[in-house]
């Protein structure tokens, strides 16, 4: 049934797991995703970005998920990923979502609360839950010095505020992540004895503080690409060109799956499985040229992460 991500994250909270929150742009990525939870039993939040809705339309990404519910008989969740502002939000829960991110976290603390709380007082009138967010994710184009550094971690003293004055139902944090599949310069990591960059740790000490603040509060993870170096070295070795593509370890996303980390945001890792596959079976077909034949691959190795990230990652296989 599609659901709210209200009952996953409660069980995940207790259960000491995480719900997977995967990107979805199209009928292929859909299928591999859903395909894996299925054969895993495993609670999912399909993710949609305005760059998403953009691509494929609104009515298509709705019924293609309205599909995989229909083809799973799984708990699913359709997410509005980064909503910018009120009118996106309220569209994504006018139109058949039944959970919403607003980002609010480039804006100042307080128009952050007084635009998530407009959202929030939409969204509960609808029976749609809310992602909030605080703190911003670190990008690999800022030139990071410590003290900016710092700052754009999630204030711990900022959270109880935040979250009793918008009511959101979960919260999105800083804590050494970031989008995409260069998360990381080569400067800012060390190299281990067989030459793999080794990114900075999470800050898992500010987490600690964010959590005894919030007592059973679900915190969300975004950037939590591990970016694969299986996938990275198929690109790479069928006409590819990712150099120093690096991710979060995931020992350290299994720490956080662990903890008061509910959802786990994947889209990276997505597009990497994606690509390898399609190109792998370029260069061994020269001459083929029917979407099927390329696309059924790329489907399945999205399928083979995915039930990787479900087992061997986040925990829920067999939560649904
Ligand atoms: O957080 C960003 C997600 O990976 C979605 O990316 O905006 O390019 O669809 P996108
Ligand atoms: P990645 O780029 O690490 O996959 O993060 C995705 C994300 O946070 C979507 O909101
Ligand atoms: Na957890
Ligand atoms: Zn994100």
């Amino acid at each position: 049934a599609k659901v709210t991500t209200t009952e996953m994250f409660k069980k995940a909270y207790e259960g000491g797991y995480a719900i997977g929150a995967f990107n979805v742009n199209n009928m292929e990525i859909i299928q591999g995703i859903t395909e894996a939870a299925k054969e895993e039993q495993a609670p999912l939040i399909l993710q949609v970005s305005a760059g998403a809705r953009k691509y494929a339309k609104h009515a298509y990404l709705t019924k293609l998920v309205d599909a995989a519910i229909e083809d799973t008989d799984l708990p699913i969740a359709l997410h509005l990923d980064h909503g910018a502002d009120f009118e996106i939000c309220k569209s994504c829960i006018d139109g058949g979502f039944t959970s919403v991110m607003i980002d609010g976290s480039k804006y100042s603390f307080k128009d952050n609360i007084e635009l998530t709380k407009r959202v929030v007082d939409y969204a509960h009138n609808h029976g749609v839950v809310v992602e909030g967010e605080l703190g911003r994710l670190a990008g690999v184009e800022d030139d990071v010095n410590v003290s900016a550094e710092d700052s754009s971690y999630t204030r711990p003293e900022e959270v109880e505020e935040f979250v009793k004055s918008t009511g959101v139902d979960s919260l999105a944090i800083a804590i050494g992540t970031s989008h995409g599949a260069f998360k990381f310069t080569p400067e800012q990591c060390t190299k281990n004895e067989e030459g793999v960059l080794v990114p900075p740790p999470l800050r898992f000490d500010i987490l600690k503080e964010i959590e005894e603040r919030l007592p059973s509060f679900p915190i969300v993870l975004h950037g939590a690409s591990s970016v694969i170096p299986k996938y990275v070295q198929i690109i790479n070795q069928n006409g590819g060109n990712l150099a120093d593509a690096v991710g979060i370890p995931e020992s350290q996303l299994r720490q956080a799956a662990k903890s008061a980390v509910c959802k786990i945001n994947i889209d990276s890792d997505l597009r990497l499985a994606l690509t390898a596959g399609i190109r792998e079976y370029m260069t061994a077909h020269p001459d083929h040229f029917d979407p099927r034949q390329y696309l059924t691959p790329a489907r399945a190795y999205i399928k083979e992460l995915v039930k990787h990230k479900l087992t061997d990652v986040l925990g829920c296989n067999g939560k649904a």
